[in-house]
This record gives C-alpha cells, structure tokens and sequence, in this order.
C-alpha cells in the first residue's frame, strides 16, 4: 500500500515510519510539506496518489498555541480539513490523530469517545476545530486521540525526566494529573495492525491508549526505576498543578476508555508500564 505520512520528524511521524516499512511510504516533513500552505498540501497529494493519508503532524506545543492561535488553526484544523477532502475526492481511508486535550478534564472515570467535549486552551480547541472539520466532510476518516505521548526522540515528558535526573538532586512533579502515557512506537505498532481492517470498520472517533493510568509523578517514578537512573528516588517530590504554573491550562483527568478501539479493531494492549520498558 502506497502511504503518505506527514510529520515524519515528530515522534509518531517517526515511529510510523519506522514501523510500516512493509509499505511503500511517503514522508513527508515540513521542508516537503509546510501544512500551512494548503495549496502546496493538495499539490502534494496529487502528485503522490496514496493509498491512505495518515497526518500525525501537529502544532503540539500547548502553551506556545496559546499566543499563537492562528497557526494552531491553520496547521490542526485547516490543514486535515483539506487532507480530508483530498482523501474524499480519492475515495481513500484519513488517518488522523488528536488528544486527550479536547476535553475539559472534570469527569470522573475514563472518558469514552461520545463524551461533551469542552477543551481548556487553544491547542485543545484548535484539535477539536481539527476534528469537527474532518467529520463534517463526513469521509472515510479515523481519527486517533491519544495522550502523554514519548518516544526516545523530540521533546517528551520521558526524555526531560531522564535529563533532568542527570542535572538536578531534587524534582517535583505533578501528582495530581491522571492520564496513560503513550509510546509513539505503541501507536505506531497498533496502526500496522490496525490499516489492513481500515476497509472493514467503521469510521469514526477512536482512543487510542494503552491501558491503565498514573500521574505524571507515578509516570516519573517507573522511568527513573525501569532506567535505572542514578536518582535518590525519595527526592522525587508530589506536588499539585497549582504548585507548577503554566501558560496553558491543562485537564486534570486525561483518561481515555480503549475499549471501544479494542473491539472494532479486535486488538489487545498490554498496559503502559509493559509499553516502556519495551522502550
Ligand atoms: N505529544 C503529545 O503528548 C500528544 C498527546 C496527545 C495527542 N497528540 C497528538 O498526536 C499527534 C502526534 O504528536 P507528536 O507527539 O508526534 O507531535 P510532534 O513530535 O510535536 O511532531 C509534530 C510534527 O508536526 C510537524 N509540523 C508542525 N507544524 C508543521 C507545519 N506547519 N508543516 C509541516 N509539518 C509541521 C513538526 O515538524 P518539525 O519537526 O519540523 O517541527 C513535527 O514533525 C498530533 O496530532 C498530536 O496533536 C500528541
């Protein structure tokens, strides 16, 4: 199958393309494909003819969006919007992904993929514009949300605690943010699995998580302890995110129900901690 990627200098971008090597890929990264330009994206499509458009680029930086909120539009709603049309006009499966940000964080328990939507800062709106956009053109869409992304490349939570545990004799982290840390190469091992039955399901929203939660402060503590790092673990300290202010806000409950892509997929997860020590 003849793939086209976007984004493939990010951490999914990366993974994916690392992963589905048994397809014919097409990467693209921003000097390839700048998705605020959306002539240049149909250009780019047209030239290529995929079988299947999978955009997992993304303005991610969440307090940054938060000044720029006209390029967080343009690059996570304009562009999948026009994505998705050229996907439409080919008659070909959209792969897109989105986030945990989309919601406000309130609910108690895992949010399901019908849950109200109302999401705290740019970014999360800007995704959530993203995934209107695509839906209302009403293709063969899926898109992906997910949370806590890390890979071993790029700016993640997982690099900056190991950084940080070589620099500094204490840390606080925030203990009172729920969420499933995701690895890219686990969204990326799930998509191969997941592309061949694209045909046979339905589209729609699904998320896509391995199972089970922590807080960052428990997300922080696995990784000094699975990488062995040379930290005095009684140093890594709780605190709440009042204590670490940052420009954007951020939802206090992340969790996404998997359940539902398990089963139109038919997929098993194992839970995050199994997913980072395979890193
Ligand atoms: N990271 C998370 O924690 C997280 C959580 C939930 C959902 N998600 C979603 O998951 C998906 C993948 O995220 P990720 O963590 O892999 O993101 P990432 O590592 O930040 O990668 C994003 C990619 O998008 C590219 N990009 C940004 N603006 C662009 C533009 N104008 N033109 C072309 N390319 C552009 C970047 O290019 P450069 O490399 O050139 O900058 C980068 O390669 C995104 O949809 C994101 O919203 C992420």
């Amino acid at each position: 199958m003849k793939i086209l990627i976007t984004g493939t200098k990010g951490q999914v971008g990366h993974a994916l393309t690392e992963t589905l090597k048994d397809h014919q890929i097409i990467a693209l990264t921003r000097q390839d494909c700048d998705l605020t330009n959306l002539d240049q994206i149909k250009q780019v499509i047209d030239r290529h003819q995929p079988d299947l458009i999978i955009n997992p680029a993304a303005f991610t930086n969440v307090d940054q969006a938060e000044d720029q909120k006209d390029l967080a539009f343009r690059v996570n709603r304009d562009a999948p919007e026009v994505m998705a049309q050229k996907a439409r006009e080919y008659n070909i499966p959209f792969v897109h992904f989105s986030t945990d940000y989309v919601f406000d964080g309130k609910k108690k328990g895992a949010y399901v993929e019908s849950d109200q939507t109302n999401p705290l800062g740019v970014y999360g709106a800007s995704k959530l514009a993203g995934e209107e956009a695509i839906k209302d053109l009403g293709g063969r869409y899926f898109i992906f949300r997910t949370s806590w992304v890390y890979s071993k490349i790029g700016r993640n939570f997982y690099l900056t605690i190991k950084r940080l545990c070589l620099e500094k004799d204490e840390l606080s982290v925030v203990a009172d943010q729920v969420g499933a840390p995701t690895s890219s190469d686990f969204i990326a091992k799930q998509m191969q699995n997941i592309i061949p039955k694209l045909n046979f399901t339905a589209p729609g929203i699904y998320h896509l998580v391995p199972n089970g939660r922590c807080s960052w402060y428990e997300f922080a503590k696995e990784v000094i302890l699975e990488a062995k790092l040379e930290f005095d673990i009684t140093k890594l300290l709780p605190i709440k995110t009042e204590d670490y202010p940052t420009k954007a806000r951020r939802p206090l409950n992340s969790l996404l129900d998997n359940k539902s892509i398990k089963e139109a997929f038919m997929l098993k997860f194992d839970d995050w901690q199994s997913e980072l020590k395979k890193i």
